[in-house]
């Protein structure tokens, strides 16, 4: 099943195998969770269907699209590909909520609202989804920061974010100047890729004249130090 996606990212894509999870579910598969010291969370399948019914289908093709991508980019990282597909189709999973609902949902758990998501409220979509994740069940650390930190970044991200942060940007589904350039540069050199989706995610921000994150600052701040 897995060398059948051995192959560049974004090429011959089709729709994800919603199966994939729900094949996990099943008793004698769920030894196939772990890798090494890896354990991934008993998977329910009211997760699944519970995203299926509160996203749009737009949005729902868009995160199959980033499980397709990440679950390739974990194989060629040598990361736990099963970790990379579920943080990849959650990602996204408060996306469509109404501003209103995401700054509830923020007050409700603790979540930091600072003046940057007072003023856009879409941006609590990452860390509100976390939360969502967990209140899920998904309790794997890396799992939920990789969904907290997709839309800003975050100095020293481990791989799962890094996979998850490329993967949002290139995901088949994504059309916009310059994203084939960037699917060829992450096949080639992932860090490179890396670096230059959060320049192009950072240059579209300035484009359109809006705040710049702190923690997107220090994103890009970590990239140039590391690299
Ligand atoms: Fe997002
Ligand atoms: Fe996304």
């Amino acid at each position: 099943m897995f060398a059948a996606m051995r192959q560049p990212v974004g090429a011959g894509f089709k729709p994800a195998r919603e199966s994939f999870f729900l094949c996990l579910l099943r008793q004698e598969n769920r030894a196939s969770l772990s890798k090494g010291n890896v354990v991934m969370p008993m998977l329910d399948k009211s997760i699944f269907e519970q995203l299926r019914n509160d996203l749009s289908e737009e949005l729902y093709r868009h995160c199959q699209g980033v499980e397709e991508t990440a679950a390739k980019l974990a194989l060629s990282l040598g990361y736990c590909e099963s970790k990379a597909r579920l943080a990849g189709l959650l990602h996204d999973c408060a996306r469509e909520w109404p501003h209103e609902k995401l700054l509830d949902f923020a007050g409700q758990h603790a979540i930091e609202t600072d003046r940057f998501a007072l003023r856009s409220p879409v941006l609590l979509h990452a860390p509100v989804g976390a939360a969502q994740a967990y209140a899920w069940g998904i309790i794997d650390g890396e799992i939920l920061a990789a969904i907290r930190n997709h839309t800003l970044g975050f100095p020293g991200m481990s791989v799962l974010e890094q996979i998850v942060y490329v993967a949002d940007k290139i995901e088949p589904g994504r059309r916009y100047s310059g994203v084939e350039e960037l699917r060829v540069l992450v096949a080639k050199d992932f860090k490179l890729g890396l670096k230059q989706a959060a320049a192009q995610s950072i240059a579209h921000v300035l484009d359109k004249n809006q705040l710049l994150h702190p923690l997107t600052v220090s994103f890009w701040n970590w990239l140039i130090e590391m690299h």
